[in-house]
Order: C-alpha cells, then sequence, then structure tokens
C-alpha cells in the first residue's frame, strides 16, 4: 500500500514509444497555459459573489490572502514538477515520495478538482454565452438554460461546449495551445480593460467601509457555516475580518489550475528550467490582476449592489457604458472556454498516468497512433464532464473543488518534504527555499482555506474520498504495475 514507485521508474514508463506523449511545449507555452486556466469564473464571477456577501471591498485583500496560500503550494509544486517531469502532476510526485494509497488518494482528489473544475467553468460560460444571446435579442427555453433557484433545466450549452473542446484536444496538444494563446490575448485584453477603463469611474465613498462590520448570517444551516466558525464556537457570520478568510477561501477558487502547468511537464521540451517558470510566472501574473480588478470593480459600485452573475460587466452597466460591458462579456465567454479546456486536459492526464500505471484500466492509456494524444480517456472524461456540467448548479460544485485542490497541495507539500530525505541525490532543477519550514508554513496556510469551507463541504468530500478507497482496494491495488513488478 505504501510501495513507491521510483523516479527513475516514472521517467522510463514516459520514454515507452506506445506510451509516450509528445514534447513540444516551452516555458512560454506553459506560462499562457497557466494564464490560460487560472483567469476564469473566479474573477469574472466570484468576485462579486464574495463582495456583495462575505467581504465587500476588502475582497482585495481576499485575493491577496488566496493568492499567498497558492504562492506557497506553487514553490512546492516547482521542486516536485522539476524532479519528476512526467504526466499526472501531484499524483505522480506523490506516487514517488508517500507510497501507492496516498498516491491513489491524490488521483482521485485530482479528479475532484479538473473534473469537476471545468464542469463548473463550463457552466459559467453558458451563463455568459446567454446574456449574450439575450444582447442580440434570442433567448434559450428555460428547460435547456440550465437549473436556477432549485428548478431544474439541461444546461445545454455547457454540455456541447465540454463535447466540442473534448474533440480539440484528441486532435493534439498542439492545436489546442495554439487556440489557447488566441483565447488567453483576448481574455488578458478585456481583465486589463477592466482595470484601465474601470479606474475613471471609481467613486471613493463606496471603499466606506473598507472592512464592513460583521453580521450574523441569515438562516444558514449549522452546516453551512465555516467550520472554523463552528469549531470555535463563533455565531456564523459574514463580513468583518473573519469575513476575509471565508472569502478568500471561495475566491481560492479564481487560482486553481496554476497546478495544471505541472501536468504537462512530460510535453515540456525542457521541463527542469521550464516547468518551473511557467507555473510562478502564472501566478505572479494573476494575483496582480485579481487584486487590481477587485479594487475597481469594488469602488466602481457599492459593494451592496454589485452583480453576482455577471459583476464585471454590470458594474460597467452601472455606470452607464453597455456597450463596455458588452465587450466584457464577450471576452469573459471567450476566456472562460480556455480555462474549461485546459482543465479537461489535465484531468485526461491524471487519469492516463494513473491508468499507465494501472491503477485504473491500462486500455485508457494507449494513446491515439496519429495524434499521440491518449484519446480514449480524453473521450470518456470529456463524456463525464460533458454530462455533468449539463445537470449540476455552479454553487454546489465550486466549494467542494477548492476543498479537493487544498488537500492536494497538503500532501504535495508533505511529499516535498520525504523526498528531500528519501532521495536527497535527485537532481532538483528548481528547489524550494527553506525546507522543511516553507512546506510546514504550507501546510498549514491550506489547512486554514480548508477549516474556512462550509462543514456541508467537508462532509461531501470524506464521501468522495471513501468512495475512492474502496475503488482502490477493489481494482487498483490487484493491478498495479508497481506491484505486479515488485
Ligand atoms: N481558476 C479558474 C477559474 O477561475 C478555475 O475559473
Amino acid at each position: 500500500m505504501f510501495r513507491t514507485k521510483n523516479v527513475e521508474q516514472s521517467i522510463r514508463d514516459t520514454e515507452e514509444p506506445e506510451y509516450a506523449l509528445k514534447k513540444t511545449l516551452s516555458a512560454l507555452d506553459l506560462t499562457v497555459f497557466g494564464v490560460g486556466v487560472v483567469i476564469g469564473t473566479g474573477i469574472f464571477v466570484l468576485t462579486g459573489v464574495v463582495a456583495k456577501q462575505t467581504a465587500g471591498p476588502a475582497t482585495a485583500l481576499a485575493f491577496v490572502v488566496a493568492g499567498v496560500v497558492c504562492g506557497l503550494a506553487a514553490l512546492c509544486y516547482a521542486e516536485f514538477a522539476s524532479t519528476l517531469p512526467v504526466a499526472g502532476s501531484a499524483y505522480t510526485f506523490s506516487y514517488a515520495s508517500l507510497g501507492e494509497l496516498p498516491a491513489w488518494i491524490i488521483g482521485w482528489d485530482l479528479v475532484l478538482e479538473l473534473a469537476l473544475g471545468c464542469a463548473v467553468v463550463a457552466v459559467g460560460w453558458s451563463g455568459y454565452m446567454r446574456s449574450l444571446i439575450g444582447n442580440a435579442g434570442g433567448s434559450l427555453p428555460d428547460y435547456l438554460s440550465g437549473t436556477h433557484d432549485g428548478k431544474f433545466g439541461f444546461d445545454l450549452l455547457a454540455f456541447l461546449l465540454v463535447l466540442i473542446l473534448t474533440g480539440v484536444l484528441i486532435a493534439g496538444v498542439k492545436l489546442s495551445s495554439r487556440v489557447t494563446t488566441v483565447i488567453v490575448a483576448i481574455k488578458v485584453t478585456v481583465v486589463l480593460l477592466v482595470i484601465i477603463v474601470g479606474a475613471f469611474f471609481i467613486t471613493g465613498s463606496n471603499y466606506k467601509p473598507f472592512i464592513p462590520p460583521s453580521e450574523p448570517t441569515s438562516g444558514g444551516s449549522g452546516l453551512a457555516a465555516p467550520i472554523v466558525q463552528l469549531m470555535f464556537g463563533f455565531t456564523p457570520s459574514n463580513f468583518g475580518v473573519l469575513g476575509i478568510f471565508t472569502a478568500a477561501a471561495v475566491v481560492f477558487f479564481a487560482f486553481i489550475g496554476f497546478d495544471v502547468v505541472a501536468t504537462a511537464a512530460e510535453e515540456t521540451r525542457n521541463p527542469q528550467r521550464d516547468v518551473p517558470r511557467g507555473i510562478l510566472g502564472s501566478l505572479f501574473i494573476c494575483t496582480g490582476l485579481y487584486v487590481a480588478v477587485s479594487i475597481v470593480v469594488t469602488g466602481m459600485q457599492k459593494y451592496t449592489e454589485l452583480s453576482v452573475d455577471a459583476p464585471l460587466a454590470d458594474a460597467f452597466k452601472s455606470v452607464g457604458h453597455p456597450v463596455w460591458a458588452g465587450l466584457i462579456s464577450f471576452g469573459a465567454a471567450v476566456g472562460l472556454t480556455s480555462v474549461c479546456m485546459i482543465l479537461l486536459l489535465g484531468q485526461t492526464r491524471v487519469f492516463f498516468a494513473m491508468s499507465r500505471d494501472g491503477l485504473l484500466p491500462r486500455t485508457f492509456s494507449q494513446v491515439h497512433p496519429k495524434f499521440g494524444t491518449p484519446y480514449r480517456s480524453t473521450i470518456l472524461l470529456g463524456l463525464i464532464v460533458a454530462v455533468v456540467a449539463g445537470f449540476t448548479s455552479i454553487e454546489e460544485l465550486a466549494e467542494l473543488v477548492n476543498i479537493g485542490t487544498l488537500f492536494a497541495f497538503i500532501v504535495v507539500a508533505l511529499g516535498v518534504i520525504i523526498l528531500r530525505r528519501t532521495r536527497p541525490d535527485l537532481p532538483r532543477a528548481f528547489r524550494t527555499p527553506l525546507v522543511p519550514y516553507l512546506p510546514i508554513v504550507s501546510v498549514l496556510a491550506s489547512l486554514w482555506l480548508m477549516f474556512n469551507l462550509p462543514a456541508e463541504t467537508w462532509l461531501r468530500f470524506a464521501i468522495w474520498m471513501v468512495i475512492g478507497c474502496v475503488v482502490y482496494f477493489v481494482y487498483g491495488r490487484s493491478h498495479s504495475r508497481v506491484g505486479k513488478e515488485g
């Protein structure tokens, strides 16, 4: 159960021609990848939600808190990714350091992060598209517009988006990264537009109070309150200083994806050098943009009046500029496409790595003879994500995605410490500074954000992990390639 897959073996596996992915990506590709996946529903939608409900103008501080937690984790990810340039991200890292069962748990956990994250973003995209269709005078019937206020509707647009992106991914990474580059350019332009144009419409009084006074949550059951407030016997509340942390645990979603850069390590020409650059570069750029956007938006409109559907666009409407608002909606819809695609890509690669190791049926790790992509796992995952995106609503899933990701951060940080002890000899293109202190701080910081998520999110996460353990003991344990060879 705690058998590890040694590092040389991990690298050798990637060289078997039948299971080898093409190595075509550079540091710039990876940074574009990172920015492409990181800027998405988090900044375009959640900024408005948390500003209105939990943090007010102090949402900018929540982005700083979440950014610091991610920065610490990124420094750990970068060491791991530069030591083990093989597909599968935290899954591969933990197989080499912690053992098979922890690796399986992480792989299973990454399914939650990437597949559900992709579904969440697809649903967000569909909302922006419907708003654009509305601008053009059209509309979709309610039963094809997704679930709203507890009333079920199939989300046709989200479903179709995932299916189309699945096709693009099967056709090959190079094609999709080229498409991504154009999309990322549009998205970053729109974000800069919000910051620069929006800055002219800031009203100072909107920032008062910057940290709104704490107020009890209305009618939420105990399970809906952050677990830290329940543990320490606080009355569940929004706003105030605690509200900044509650908000940070939610806007954390906006940073998800920089770790996906590490999952593309196997397809990178010079992973030792380029992966750390790609991860840290994209994280740095995004944190700056988020803080700026949230300061501008909460300055344009009183936080109590912000929209929770399309806050960036609606802030422009509120100052009488519907044309800017339309452009922003368009850019958001385009940008969310790339987020969705890269999350799906990361997920198929984790699945690919798990299958190559025999923990999932090996048929899923055969690559397409012409495209060089793991087409079987891509098709399977694409279909599942499309269905989930069609049938579920955003709110139920985003927090679950966050808890899964924070959990992966913890395992990776512990893995850095362990691998330094067990394999001090390995070449590390990037070394995490101040080991073991920095990884320990990273673990504590991630735990803190997890504690700021609702009790019901913890419950759902526990159920998902129990199912994962059952699958491992019924299938993976007896089919593991490392187990058979060992
Ligand atoms: N970070 C990505 C987003 O904000 C997942 O949508």
